[in-house]
Parts: structure tokens; C-alpha cells; sequence
């Protein structure tokens, strides 16, 4: 066994390509065997710390045989957001399957799913700091309920009317930047054209402008992977920047504090919610309250590690808080899905559906692509 392991880790460092040779011919079961039992610190030592480090933080470039960077697994703000299903995928399947190199080689022919679970809970001893929320609880981005994950990444959003008079595209860039192990700063800039509309002099002609852009903070307060929970706290401002006669923003600086929590569901299932308390400044605007909500589960298709799907029901509740005022109430049905091998590039469709009050507001089409800028380059992992 011992001569099994340091011939398998010397034909690792020594060129990838043919322990990728030995991986793929398969070793015999007798060869696979001592694996089966091996605790997953040895089993790390014997495959992986030849070009990971024994200490997790990548063999130094002249102990190894190729280019790439290999990852620094004690790297907590690397380590943590990343989920062991994707981790036991690349160990599995090899990089490629994330659109990774394949310098990382495939390791389910020789160790299978239990041995590589041991390898990963022993990966994740070398992070040993809980302060970092773990990526199981950054659950798919909904359309419109703010995540309780803190998050880098990039939301490119359009919007247009399925219905009414007046025809508009709008658009939303928002910009996501951890800081910490859990908190995160956001702006969002909006922009758009749209057609004036009913009770406008000429209600066909076009008009562009900005809307009202918002910075935000959000601080991830309580997580919990054993119990699948996340909980953060966040505040933002809007500012009015909006042209409010071309119909672009609220007119008013509003400031707003809400609380999110995520919930993991068996089978893939998740819950989010929102609350949200919206206090404009100025004369006129009442106080809003806004209560968001959403269900959903990811599936995959072409096998365990493809493309994830995630249909999800979002419902939205808004109130003015003004005596005599009733809620109202939109569903948003909507599906995301991974766009890349890597997974750090997503896009979403929702159908925005006012449930009351039907004829003052509009059916609406959302579209976003999310880039999960940590995990590589737009075009990198495709
Ligand atoms: C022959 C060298 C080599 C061996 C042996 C090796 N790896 Fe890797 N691994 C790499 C390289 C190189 C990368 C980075 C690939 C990239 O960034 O394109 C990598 C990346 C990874 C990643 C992806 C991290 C991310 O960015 O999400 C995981 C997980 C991983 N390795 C786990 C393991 C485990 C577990 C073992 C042992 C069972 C192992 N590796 C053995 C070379 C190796």
C-alpha cells in the first residue's frame, strides 16, 4: 500500500498526463482497496499534497511540473465560498468538469465519491476560521429577494413591459464587493429608455436617462451549515438621481434597512427572504414596507456535474404605510441556469405578475447574467 501510494504521488508530480494515463486505465481493484478505509488526512498526503502542499497551500512552481497556480486551500476568503459539491466535482471528474486545467486530475476512477468526501473534510480543517460563511449557504440569486450570502459579483438586468401603452427598456448594472469574512458593499446604477406615454404631449417619443442609484452595505449576522441558515442585516440609500419628468427615479433620497435570511431545503431546495423598511426623505413620500420571498430547487442536466437549473416562485408583498392602504401583491415565476462549465456565469428569466390591483401596474419581463467575478474571468471556464 505504501509503495502503491508513493508510486501513484511520484507519478503525479512527475507529469500529470501519465497519472492521468494510470487514473483513466483504472488501478485494479486490489490497488484500490487500502483507499477504501484510509482516513482523508493520509489519503490528502498520498494524491493531493504532492502538488497542493502538504500544508494545503500549493507545492512551490519549481516542485512542480507545469504552469498553473494551484489554489491555497488555508486561503479562508478562497476557501470557504467555494461548495463541497463543486470541490468533489473537479476531484472527481478532474478541472475540466469546472472548466478548470487538466493539470487537476480526475481521482473518482481510483478513490470514488466516499474516499474523495474524507479528502474534503480534510481539506476543510485547513481553513480554520468560522467567521467565513460556507458556499452551501449561497444559494441561487432570485430576481428580486435581496441573498443574506455576501457576495462578489456583477448583475446585468433588463426590463420591459409585456403590456400597456407605453414601451421602455430598462437596465440595472449592480455591483457586489466583499469585505471580511462577512460583510459586502453593493451599488447599483440604473439606466434605461423608455416611450413617454399616456398624458405626455407626444407619448410615443423616446426618452433615456439614469435612474436612481443606490450604495448599500449588507453584514452577515448568524450562518450555520449544519442548520442550512444564513441571516444578514444591510442598509442602503437611494439617491435621486433619476430625471423625474422623463419618469426615471423616485425624486427623493431614500433610505432603507432590511434583514435576509437563506434557508437550505432538502434535495437541493432553498428559501429566501426579505424584509425591508423604505423611509424616503422628502415631504409627500410615506414610509414603505416590503416583504419578499422565495422558493426554489436546482437541478442538473447532462449528469451529476452539468449545467444546474433552478426554478424558483418568488412573491413580493409592498405596502404604504398610510392609513387605509392595502397590500400589494406580484408572483414572479423564473428560472436561472448556469451559462458556462466553470459556473460563475448565470442568467435568469422572470415573468414580474401583479397579483392585486392588476390594471395600475404592468406584466414585466426581468432578465439579468450574474458574474461571479471571484471565480475567474467573464470569458474564462466555458
Ligand atoms: C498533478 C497535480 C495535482 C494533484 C495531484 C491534485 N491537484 Fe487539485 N489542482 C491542481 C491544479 C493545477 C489546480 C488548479 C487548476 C486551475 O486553476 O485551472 C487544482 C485545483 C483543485 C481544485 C479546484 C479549486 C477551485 O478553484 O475551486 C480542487 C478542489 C482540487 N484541486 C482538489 C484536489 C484534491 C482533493 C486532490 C487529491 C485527491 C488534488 N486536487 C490533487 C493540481 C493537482
Amino acid at each position: 500500500m505504501q509503495l502503491a501510494n508513493a508510486a501513484l504521488a511520484a507519478l503525479l508530480v512527475v507529469s500529470p498526463a501519465t497519472a492521468h494515463q494510470a487514473l483513466a486505465q483504472g488501478l485494479t481493484p486490489t490497488d484500490r482497496s487500502p483507499y477504501q478505509t484510509m482516513p482523508g488526512v493520509d489519503l490528502y498526503a498520498a494524491a493531493c499534497a504532492n502538488c497542493h502542499g502538504i500544508d494545503g497551500t500549493g507545492a512551490p512552481p519549481s516542485a512542480l511540473a507545469f504552469e498553473e497556480e494551484v489554489p491555497d486551500f488555508t486561503d479562508c476568503s478562497f476557501a470557504s465560498r467555494e461548495p463541497d459539491a463543486d470541490w468533489v466535482a473537479v476531484a472527481h471528474e478532474g478541472g475540466p468538469v469546472r472548466g478548470f486545467s487538466g493539470m487537476m486530475p480526475a481521482f473518482g476512477g481510483i478513490l470514488g465519491p466516499e474516499p474523495l468526501e474524507r479528502v474534503m473534510a480534510y481539506v476543510r480543517t485547513l481553513c480554520g476560521d468560522a467567521r467565513w460563511p460556507r458556499g452551501e449557504l449561497n444559494v441561487p440569486r432570485a430576481m428580486f429577494t435581496e441573498k443574506a450570502y455576501p457576495e462578489d459579483e456583477l448583475v446585468y438586468t433588463i426590463e420591459t413591459p409585456l403590456e400597456g401603452d407605453a414601451s421602455a427598456l430598462l437596465s440595472e448594472i449592480v455591483y457586489e464587493k466583499r469585505f471580511g469574512p462577512r460583510s459586502q458593499i453593493e451599488v447599483v446604477v440604473p439606466f434605461g429608455v423608455r416611450q413617454r406615454g399616456v398624458g405626455a404631449a407626444d407619448p410615443d417619443a423616446w426618452v433615456g436617462g439614469l435612474g436612481d442609484v443606490v450604495l448599500g452595505l449588507k453584514h452577515t449576522v448568524l450562518h450555520s451549515l449544519a442548520s442550512g441558515t444564513i441571516v444578514s442585516v444591510g442598509g442602503e440609500v437611494k439617491l435621486p438621481t433619476g430625471k423625474t419628468d422623463d419618469g426615471f427615479g423616485g425624486g427623493t433620497t431614500v433610505l432603507e434597512t432590511f434583514a435576509a435570511v437563506g434557508k437550505l431545503l432538502p434535495s437541493d431546495g432553498f428559501l429566501q427572504a426579505q424584509a425591508v423598511f423604505e423611509a424616503p426623505t422628502g415631504a409627500g413620500h410615506p414610509n414603505e414596507v416590503v416583504a419578499r420571498g422565495v422558493i426554489g430547487k436546482t437541478f442538473t442536466s447532462g449528469g451529476p456535474w452539468g449545467r444546474a437549473w433552478s426554478p424558483m416562485l418568488e412573491t413580493i408583498a409592498a405596502r404604504d404605510l398610510v392609513d387605509g392602504e392595502a397590500w400589494s401583491w406580484d408572483l414572479a415565476p423564473q428560472i436561472q441556469v448556469s451559462l458556462n462549465t466553470r459556473q460563475h456565469v448565470l442568467a435568469n428569466v422572470a415573468v414580474l405578475l401583479p397579483v392585486t390591483d392588476a390594471g395600475a401596474r404592468d406584466a414585466r419581463l426581468f432578465i439579468y447574467v450574474l458574474w461571479d467575478w471571484f471565480d475567474g474571468g467573464f470569458f474564462e471556464g466555458w
